[in-house]
């Protein structure tokens, strides 16, 4: 099968190269995925995951790419709740080959079944931002209606989802990013805001949630926005920074059928929309993730129409 490959941690997206590999063969509780639509996630080349196993042994060349949508071809041995031809997406094990290839083997749990009418690019660019909204706002950050959300990156991947989710939940959702973020952030439901390169972010006042996509000093001064008994949500890395009176936590994003069922149903029915960027085809995958000029958007794959 054909599938995009890396072996050079140092050469990052620039050392992508379309190859032939093997087609998997589906582990207990797996089942094989004709790719249909698949991305990456920003930063997955700087991670172990990409490079070694859970073993810490060399896995190259690895695949990338670990959100999917496709159509599931084969089962493994023990797999259960899932069909051969049933449209699926999800997210994808970081320490496996991932779903930029013609083929992946994925566990059964990873995956939710993707609706007729929801078409595969849609499908592949809702997994990663959607959970990890979803998983920032509600899991860890156990948003209220009425509560005000400080939502940073807001004209981005993660944080255009996180706007939208914040919004429909009930909640006032006060976005920041750069000036040139302003229009994209309020039409995905943002009521305010703030560029971070003008203006100060304490002119926000007190907030009952950050939802914090950058880390450093943000984070600090985001902090200090927080009410009693609020919560820093970031997916940043880990930090340091805690409110005086409340949480800090620190998440990376996991696999969550009956989020992605849920999150597939608010696009559906409009209240949810994916923040597409370039689509590409297979053959122009490698150029797609290296642009010329900085891309907005999720960057999707397309491996099959
Ligand atoms: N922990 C997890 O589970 C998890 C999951 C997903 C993503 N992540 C991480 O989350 C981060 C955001 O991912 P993303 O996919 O949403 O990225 P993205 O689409 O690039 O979104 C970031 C947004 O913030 C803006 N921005 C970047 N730097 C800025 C700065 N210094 N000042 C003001 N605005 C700035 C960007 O504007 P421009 O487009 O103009 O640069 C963009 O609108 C990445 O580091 C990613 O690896 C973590």
């Amino acid at each position: 099968m054909k599938a995009i490959v890396v072996t050079d941690q140092a050469a990052g997206t620039a050392g992508m190269k379309l190859a032939e590999r093997p087609e998997p063969q589906p582990a207990i509780g797996d089942v094989i995925v004709q790719v249909y639509a698949s991305c990456i996630t920003g930063d997955e080349l700087s991670w172990p995951s990409t490079w070694v196993d859970r073993q810490n042994r060399d896995r190259t060349p690895s695949i990338p790419g670990h959100e999917l949508a496709g159509v599931v071809t084969a089962l493994g041995y023990g797999t259960t709740g899932l069909s051969v031809g049933q449209r699926v997406f999800g997210l994808t094990d970081w320490t496996r080959d991932g779903a930029l290839a013609e083929y992946i083997a994925v566990e059964a749990r990873n995956l939710a079944p993707l609706p007729g009418d929801v078409d595969f690019t849609v499908g592949a660019a809702i997994v990663m931002p959607g959970l990890t909204a979803w998983q920032g706002l509600f899991d860890h950050g156990r948003l209220q209606a009425g509560q005000t959300v400080l939502v940073h990156g807001a004209a981005g991947i993660v944080g255009s989802m996180a706007v939208q989710l914040a919004r429909a939940a009930g909640a006032y959702v006060i976005g920041t990013g750069r000036a040139d973020g302003r229009k994209a952030a309020l039409d995905f439901g943002a009521q305010e805001y703030v560029d971070l390169d003008k203006d100060k972010l304490k002119k926000v006042g007190g907030v009952d949630l950050v939802f914090d996509v950058f880390g450093g000093d943000v984070t600090k001064q985001s902090a200090e926005l927080i009410r009693a008994g609020g919560t820093l949500v970031t997916i940043a890395g880990p930090t340091d920074v805690r409110p005086a009176n409340g949480l800090t936590i620190d998440f990376v994003v996991v696999p969550d059928r009956a989020q992605l069922s849920e999150i597939v149903q608010w696009v559906r029915d409009g209240r949810l929309r994916p923040n597409i960027g370039t689509i590409a085809t297979m053959d122009e995958a490698v150029a797609a993730f290296n642009p010329t000029k900085r891309s907005k958007g999720k960057t999707i794959i397309r491996f099959r129409s």
